[in-house]
């Protein structure tokens, strides 16, 4: 069975193609248009995937060695995005599958960044077998989930404010690092020392009494934006030049620390033994690190998704429409599914 996902829920104009044996094509276009404002310009990015779709989703043919009549699924991103981004992907998938005659699928990003851990692009791939807490985090979204494998989940924590992703992006926008600045906070900490300065870390143990800590997974970063922000004013720009690497390191650090203590908090508390990271900031490599150095101390398992996997891709997309259709959890075909903007899932109680 070949399916193609397309994604185009932000600014990366994806399509991929997932065979039997995995991940056959894998397209990924960022847009640097954005750049200039600080951040991404909705119309600007509805704009480009329109300018894109259609060679994006031919080279993901190509690559794969298909053509478009040997696809038997087709799927997109429906929400939660940018909303004329997503209908960008989402028309125009509703209209290739109607014109084929095969069925469409709608795919919830987050849920796609959730289940990342299934992506498979080699026969040795590993996936989890067992129930995983998952830590989902990229510029729109910080959920810390229960995931099971019949493909339930029960969110347990998420933001109260901004997502990790923002936190990296707005304090490195404060340093005057550019957009998004978390893959450049991530390589300037790897020369700094993260014990430069101590930022906050909202909603910890240290921060709470055990008592109030117990089963309060949510995050929360404006905090430490507006910590950054104070700092940022009371020294001067060549302090602040000269030192730079040395902010980064512990901004990341005030980050990573707050995502790596929540995750294996409630592994431990939920009683699973296994671990995933998804989205953006999962490439960050302070996280990496320090979520693999505290899972093997805790002996908990972790699975974390290729760096290709990590950032938005349409191999997620294919993926959970993969997962959908083989757990029987696809509702009657239709070419219409409405796009949405946020992610609203049923939220369960944690005690
Ligand atoms: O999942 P994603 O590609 O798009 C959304 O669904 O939001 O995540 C983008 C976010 C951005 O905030 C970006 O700064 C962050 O992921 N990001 C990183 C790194 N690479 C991407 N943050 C920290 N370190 C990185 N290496
Ligand atoms: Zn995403």
């Amino acid at each position: 069975m070949n399916i193609l996902g397309i994604e185009t829920s932000c600014d990366e104009t994806s399509a991929a193609i997932l065979g039997d044996g995995g991940v056959r094509s894998n397209v990924v276009s960022s847009q640097h248009c954005h750049g200039d404002f600080g951040g991404v310009v909705p119309e600007l990015a509805s704009r480009e995937h329109e300018r894109l779709i259609v060679s994006i989703v031919d080279t993901a043919l190509k690559d794969a060695n298909i053509t478009k009549n040997e696809l038997d699924v087709i799927a997109a991103t429906a929400g939660p995005g940018l909303i004329g981004a997503v209908m960008v992907g989402l028309c125009f998938a509703e209209g290739l599958a109607w014109a084929l005659g095969k069925p469409f699928v709608p795919v919830n990003h987050v849920e796609a960044h959730i289940f990342s851990p299934f992506i498979s692009d080699t026969a040795s791939s590993r996936s989890p077998e067992r129930d995983f807490v998952s830590l989902t985090v990229s510029g729109g979204h910080t959920l810390l989930s229960v995931v099971h494998q019949d493909l339930s989940y029960e969110v347990i924590g998420r933001t109260i404010d901004d997502a990790a992703g923002e936190a990296f992006d707005k304090t490195g926008k404060m340093l005057g690092l550019g957009y998004p600045a978390g893959p450049v906070i991530d390589r300037l900490a790897s020369q700094g020392d993260p014990a430069f300065h101590r930022f906050p870390r909202a909603l910890t143990s240290s921060s709470q009494t055990s008592r109030s800590y117990r089963g309060n997974f949510d995050f929360s970063f404006s905090g430490l934006k507006t910590s950054v922000l104070t700092w940022i004013g009371q020294h001067d720009h060549a302090f602040i030049e000269r030192h730079l690497a040395d902010i980064a390191a512990a901004v990341q650090d005030a980050i990573v620390s707050v995502l790596v203590e929540k995750t294996v908090a409630a592994a431990l508390q939920h009683r699973v033994g296994a671990v995933s990271v998804a989205g953006g900031v999962s490439a960050n490599s302070g996280l990496r690190a320090a979520m693999a150095d505290a899972c093997r101390r805790h002996g908990l398992e972790l699975f974390i998704p290729a760096m290709a996997y990590s950032t938005d891709n349409a191999a997620m997309i294919a993926t959970m429409a993969s997962l959908m259709l083989s757990r029987g959890r696809v509702g009657e075909n239709a070419y219409n599914v409405a796009p949405f903007a946020r992610f609203s899932p049923a939220r369960r109680s944690q005690h």
